[in-house]
């Protein structure tokens, strides 16, 4: 059970986050918010938290898979004239890191743009969809998990799996959306200084799936805009998109 009391009393932001819908069980929370919102059932900057999705989706159509009591799965949304993407994805990232840093006290890194990974497993994922006019931003952590499906398990941690201590979901949330507002006025260039001293493959090889090709490539860090700069047999190429595999 999430304890929506408890969330709100360690949230202390002004605009975000501010209203919370707790739902047991449906498809994803990133398809219902969004049916919400157009239902007026819901407001930008609201969140809509699932104990349980029964359609969790991931990026490039991946399955999300997270486990009941344990794990955290949330939306929101914002207007798409806030922001750019890239400011938005790299601020989630880093204000997923920051949160969990200020509860469990240990720092999570970043695989590009916002995976979150301890060494190279992951934690956490966030699928960000652009409908209309406004951005639908999903989240999703292990936090207590200890069980996996069988098809990530080699892949998958929890931050209960690392630190060995029971960490509690409403105080890892809240601590997200403190840091994202905290951070949200910060200009696109700090946002990506942040963001690099978080990535756990700046300078190093990594391969690099795009455009149904998988490569070699050095990840250099992040361009003036926030894309990714892939030096590729001695060729500089900029990115906005593509999968890397540590
Ligand atoms: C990834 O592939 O890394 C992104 C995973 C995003 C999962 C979250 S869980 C809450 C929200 N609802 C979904 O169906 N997906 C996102």
């Amino acid at each position: 059970m999430f304890d929506v009391a408890l969330f709100l009393s360690n949230l202390k932001t002004k605009n975000i986050a501010r209203k919370i819908k707790y739902i047991q069980s449906l498809s994803s929370t990133n398809t219902v918010i969004y049916e919400m919102l157009m239902n007026n059932e819901i407001n930008i900057k609201d969140v809509l938290i699932a104990e349980q999705q029964t359609d969790g989706r991931g990026r490039r159509g991946d399955k999300w898979f997270s486990s009941k009591n344990k794990s955290l799965t949330f939306s929101f949304i914002l207007s798409s004239e806030e922001l750019s993407i890239n400011k938005l994805s790299l601020l989630v990232g880093i204000s997923i890191i920051t949160g969990i840093q200020k509860v469990a006290n240990i720092r999570f890194k970043l695989k590009w743009p916002n995976d979150i990974m301890y060494k190279n497993k992951k934690l956490g994922g966030v699928l960000i969809e652009k409908k209309r006019a406004h951005y639908i931003i999903g989240i999703g952590l292990n936090v207590n998990d200890f069980i996996f499906d069988p098809s990530i398990k080699s892949r998958a941690c929890s931050i209960h799996s690392i630190t060995k201590n029971k960490i509690s979901r409403e105080l890892i949330m809240a601590e997200i959306f403190n840091s994202y507002e905290e951070m949200a006025n910060k200009d696109l260039s700090q946002v990506i200084k942040i963001w690099e001293s978080f990535c756990n493959h700046m300078n190093t090889i990594v391969k690099f799936h795009h455009s149904n090709k998988i490569v070699s490539a050095e990840f250099s860090g992040l361009n003036k805009q926030g894309n990714a700069i892939m030096n590729i047999n001695d060729n500089k190429k900029i990115f906005n998109s593509g999968i890397i595999e540590l």
